[in-house]
């Protein structure tokens, strides 16, 4: 049997090419090795102020840039969170589990409260529990994500220690997989990663017309570490070569910053033409993404069926 693998993402504003590089492009790539989930974290998106057109438009448009990105629901399950029962039952246990310390530290918690602070809800405090239990709850073992979600997968960690020792050994030791881009930096903030929160600016989103990406790389900040950014970003996509060509000029003090740019732009748009034309086949069968989700919701829940009731036995609720 294939070791399991699980990952999630909030559909929240647009993807981007950060989220891309730091996660999506792992989920597509690790699909033929391990018995791979993977889920659109619709409940964690109510942790910020979020409408009903734009939860129900923003989930769309995720599970079609998954879809174009490769991810493939012949190998893959493919659901909304929320769609599989078990997941709010298991962070309840986790909740249960978890000292409040434990969550007041979290660094996704102390910003969104920073950035937020009308909205410190409960749902943002218990934000962890739920992200381990959406691991958990299918015994995965392999978490591929960004380096910002590093933190919750060693409250993960903790939380299945934690059960093992009071309940009897039941989960694995997850494992983060990262990706070389595992921190991509913003176009308008060299020291910071690249956001939805940061603004448009911030990022290239998949589904960005060529005249929008071209706008925002040229306005992108050519400061030592911006300049820095660029390159990475460039190796990711542009020729090896070139990219060492372009490297060296930055040693030497010769890269022109308008060359990096036309550069970076060429390399962008050719990755992202095929993916967007597939986003456009899906965006024009919404009934064909519809069932993807549902089968996909359907297999999950099997799984999610069998592994709660043995935890809730373990536990004594059953
Ligand atoms: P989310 O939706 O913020 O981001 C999805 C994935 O993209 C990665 N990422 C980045 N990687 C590199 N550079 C960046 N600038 C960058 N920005 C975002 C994130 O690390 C993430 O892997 N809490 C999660 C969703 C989630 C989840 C889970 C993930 C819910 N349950 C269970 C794994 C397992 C989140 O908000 O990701």
């Amino acid at each position: 049997m294939p070791k399991k693998l699980i990952s999630g993402i909030k559909p929240t504003g647009h993807m981007h090419l950060g989220n891309y590089l730091g996660a999506i492009k792992n989920w597509v790539e690790l699909q033929d090795q391990y018995s791979c989930s993977f889920f659109i974290a619709d409940l964690h998106s109510l942790t910020i102020k979020i409408s009903k057109e734009d939860l129900q438009k923003q989930t769309f448009d995720l599970a079609i840039d998954l879809l174009a990105l490769g991810i493939n629901p012949k190998k893959s399950f493919l659901f909304k969170q929320s769609e599989v029962v078990g997941h709010t039952e298991l962070a309840w246990i986790f909740n249960c589990l978890v000292p409040v310390p434990e969550l007041e530290r979290m660094t996704q918690f102390k910003d969104e409260s920073l950035r937020h602070p009308e909205n410190v809800n409960a749902g943002l405090l218990t934000y962890p529990s739920l992200q381990a239990a959406d691991i958990l709850l299918y015994l995965a073992e392999f978490v591929p994500v960004g380096e910002d979600q590093v933190q919750h997968l060693e409250l993960t960690r903790v939380l299945a220690r934690k059960f093992n020792n009071r309940y009897g050994h039941f989960f694995p030791e997850i494992k983060p997989v990262l990706s070389p881009a595992r921190r991509l930096m913003s176009l308008n903030d060299s020291a910071k990663k690249m956001s939805k929160s940061l603004g448009e600016a911030s990022y290239i989103a998949i589904a960005d017309d060529p005249e929008t990406i071209s706008k925002k790389i040229k306005k992108a900040v050519t400061d030592e570490q911006g300049i820095k950014n660029l390159l990475e970003l460039y190796s990711y996509f542009g020729h090896p070569e070139k990219t060492k060509s372009l490297n060296s000029a930055f040693q030497k003090g010769k890269l022109m910053n308008v060359e990096l740019k036309e550069e970076l732009i060429k390399v962008t748009l050719d990755f992202l033409k095929p993916i967007q034309e597939k986003r456009t086949y899906f965006q024009d069968h919404p009934k064909e993404v519809e069932k993807i989700l549902v089968e996909g919701a359907k297999k999950a829940q099997n799984e999610a069926d069998k592994n709660l009731k043995k935890i809730k036995n373990l536990v004594g609720l059953i």
